[in-house]
């Protein structure tokens, strides 16, 4: 009877979340979409894109799940898209091709995510928003401060998605000492590009030692550079795709699950007091109003504290071109 009771709540009246995915065409949008619709957190999905989503929506709605599927393409259909979202993703804007650093795609990206962001902060500046587009250590500060300009800032609510570097570590990590890798649980602290993503496998779940500098020092490394394995080996093709539609799926489930006042961790890239720099990636507790509590560095290891020392200073300039951007252009 109880069981019955508490399925009936689980899944009817708690289950209202609109989500809307900005850039859902894309080879992230579609995939991280198709998860999305097989959730029973999503009771609303609005699919934009400048481009293709009709086509995505159609064949997604086919799918027989709960929620309901609609597309929307244009400027003109934005607004629509995004009201009543409790959550919108945005994975819009280009990706890396070889040879680029994620701030290459900074002159393109930036007044996508810009646009983007003044449209949610006029039509749903209470959802909670997800950055995944690159650069994510400037896209962040950008829509931050498109959401002070409009005077509906509220920076427990909006997050770059990092995820992705933490699957990435705890893949890696346990293939290096042969453990289920869902099991394990790598921090990774900073920002979202190169040397500023700083994996804390002192701090990883469970415990794994590395005593050979060498091997924590490559691991590390393959970590950091993990998003241009995948762009080299995708010739041109684009960046990670599928992994990341996983990524942030998995974050937006969490973002969910914390809205409901449920339990959720994740590290995310947010505006934040931890170190000297405005926003910095950490550990952090999700709730009601998004971020409930920053959970802080913990205890880094020496080569750690090195790294960490290390990062400020291309986090700090990626922060600052994001701000400058945003009093120029808006
Ligand atoms: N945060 C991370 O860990 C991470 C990982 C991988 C990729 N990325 C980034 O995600 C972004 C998307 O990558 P992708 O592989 O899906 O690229 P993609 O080119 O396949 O898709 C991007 C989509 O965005 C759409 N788009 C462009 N301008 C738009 C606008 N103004 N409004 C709405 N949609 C718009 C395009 O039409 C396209 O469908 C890139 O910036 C990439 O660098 C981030």
């Amino acid at each position: 009877m109880f069981a019955v009771s508490a399925r009936a709540f689980s899944t009817s009246s708690i289950n209202n979340a609109k989500v809307a995915v900005l850039g859902a065409a894309g080879g992230i949008g579609q995939p991280l979409s198709l998860l999305l619709k097989e959730s029973t957190l999503v009771s609303d999905l609005a699919l934009y894109d400048i481009a293709n989503t009709p086509g995505v929506a159609a064949d997604l709605s086919h799918i027989n799940t709960k929620s309901t599927v609609k597309g929307y393409t244009g400027a003109d259909q934005l607004g629509a898209a995004l009201k009543g979202a409790s959550v919108v993703v945005i994975p819009a804007g280009v990706p890396r091709k070889p040879g680029m650093t994620r701030d290459d795609l900074f002159n393109t990206n930036a007044s996508i995510v810009m646009n983007l962001a003044k449209a949610a902060a006029q039509h749903c500046p209470k959802a909670l928003i997800a950055i995944i587009a690159n650069p994510v250590n400037s896209t962040v500060p950008i829509v931050a401060e498109v959401f002070k300009k409009a005077g509906v800032y509220d920076p427990k609510r909006i997050f770059g998605v990092t995820t992705l570097d933490i699957v990435r570590a705890n893949t890696f990590v346990a293939q290096a000492r042969d453990l289920d890798p869902q099991a394990v649980n790598v921090p990774v602290i900073g920002g979202h590009a190169g040397i500023t993503i700083l994996p804390l496998i002192s701090q990883s779940s469970p415990k794994v030692t590395f005593n050979d500098a060498a091997e924590l020092e490559k691991l590390t490394v393959r970590i950091q550079n993990a998003g241009t394995e995948v762009v080299d080996a995708k010739a041109g093709a684009g960046s990670a795709t599928l992994s990341m539609a996983y990524a942030g799926a998995r974050f937006t489930f969490s973002l969910l699950k914390g809205l409901k006042g449920q339990k959720a961790v994740e590290c995310a890239f947010v505006e934040s007091s931890v170190t000297k720099v405005p926003f910095f990636a950490t550990p952090i507790a999700l709730g009601p109003e998004g971020v409930k509590e920053n959970l802080g560095l913990g205890l880094l290891s020496d080569f750690e504290k090195k790294k960490l020392e290390a990062l400020f200073p291309e986090l700090e300039a990626s922060i600052k071109k994001g701000v400058e951007f945003v009093a120029k252009n808006y």
